[in-house]
């Protein structure tokens, strides 16, 4: 049994992550500045609950105190919708929340696991992409670039933290991940959702994009190994399907589970975001790494997992009455 923190552990990751430390008999703290959906933490017993922002050391110190044996550091302002809505507010809580959770990390002697990310990469078109490939990104007068720059910034205060101070961490790089409980501004959630309601599921520029879609549960056993193994002390590690799929597919794939009729809908993003509006054509992982170290990699495929996800969400109403975001 360990002690363990899970910042942003009533999220969607943070919310599986508790549930599966609670299965292997872990004492949990959450941290978060939000309160848990009551249908989720109904089941969390033992679970201390600790409200605040990863910002404010104090309050982060009531939750990382000595004797906690890893850090789940999973907090962030997560979704297009939020970088292009609040980029101050993604910089701050991946850079500062980040600093604060290193250095009480550092001064208690917990491990540190970060939560990074794929947007890392930006647009390098040299997929797939291994932990040491370039980062390619557009103009800082574009707010999508605040949340990659900012977990980049995540990266190098940890890596230094390791380097210059002894600090014992581990950082992730999830690939679009989804399943049950995601927040309804991500493709799948928003589509799953729009198609269960008998609305026509919304793709940008014909959905010719391509991305690897992890299942939750695959990501949260990643999640599982890098932060109880040895071997992954000091080390990064993409973490994600190898499965790469156009985005018009799975939205076909979406509708027809849910049993057609819907159909889907294209827009064209110059017209609707204007110029500065940029995506990325294709996110793949190289993940030799992980299996090679840890011996993970995906298992769920991506029907078996929209599967799950669409009837988890027949399953619980009150999760497709979210309000939808404009953009994302
Ligand atoms: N979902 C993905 O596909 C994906 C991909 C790459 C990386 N990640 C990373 O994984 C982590 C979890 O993402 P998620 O999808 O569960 O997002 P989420 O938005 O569902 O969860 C984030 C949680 O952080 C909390 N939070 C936000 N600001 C905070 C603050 N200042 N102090 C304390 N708590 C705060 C939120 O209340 C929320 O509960 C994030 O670090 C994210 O960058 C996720």
């Amino acid at each position: 049994m360990a002690r363990v923190v899970v910042t942003g552990g009533n999220g969607f990751i943070g919310s599986h992550l508790v549930d599966r430390l609670l299965r292997r008999g872990d004492e949990v703290v959450v941290f978060d500045s939000q309160e848990p959906h009551p249908q989720i933490a109904s089941s969390w017993e033992g679970v201390e609950e600790v409200r605040g922002s990863v910002c404010s050391p104090d309050q982060l110190a009531a939750a990382i105190r000595p004797g906690v044996d890893v850090v789940y550091h999973l907090a962030a302002v997560v979704g297009v919708d939020r970088y292009l809505a609040s980029p101050l507010d993604v910089i701050d809580v991946n850079f500062t929340g980040t600093r604060n959770v290193l250095d009480l990390a550092e001064r208690t002697g917990a491990k540190v696991v970060l939560a990074s990310t794929s947007e890392l990469f930006g647009k390098n078109p040299a997929v797939p992409w291994k932990e040491d490939a370039d980062r390619i990104l557009g103009t800082t007068e574009a707010d999508r670039w605040s949340y990659s720059s900012s977990k980049a910034l995540a990266e190098h205060l940890t890596f230094g933290y390791m380097r210059q101070r002894g600090l014992n961490a581990s950082i992730i790089r999830y690939f679009n991940v989804y399943g049950p409980r995601q927040r309804v501004s991500f493709l799948v959630s928003r589509s799953v959702v729009r198609a269960l309601r008998g609305e026509a599921p919304v793709v940008y520029d014909q959905g010719r994009q391509t991305r690897c879609f992890t299942y939750i549960d695959d990501a949260i056993d990643a999640t599982i190994e890098v932060g109880t193994r040895s071997e992954a002390d000091g080390e990064c590690f993409n973490v994600g399907s190898s499965d790469e799929v156009a985005i018009r597919d799975v939205v076909d794939l979406i509708v027809e589970l849910v049993g057609g009729g819907v159909g889907s809908t294209s827009i064209d993003t110059q017209d609707e975001f204007g110029a500065s509006y940029q995506d990325l054509d294709r996110r793949v992982p190289d993940t030799g790494k992980v299996f090679a170290q840890l011996g993970w990699k995906s298992s769920t495929s991506l029907r078996e997992g929209l599967e799950r996800t669409i009837r988890w969400a027949r399953e619980n109403p009150w999760w497709l009455e979210q309000p939808e975001p404009n953009a994302g």
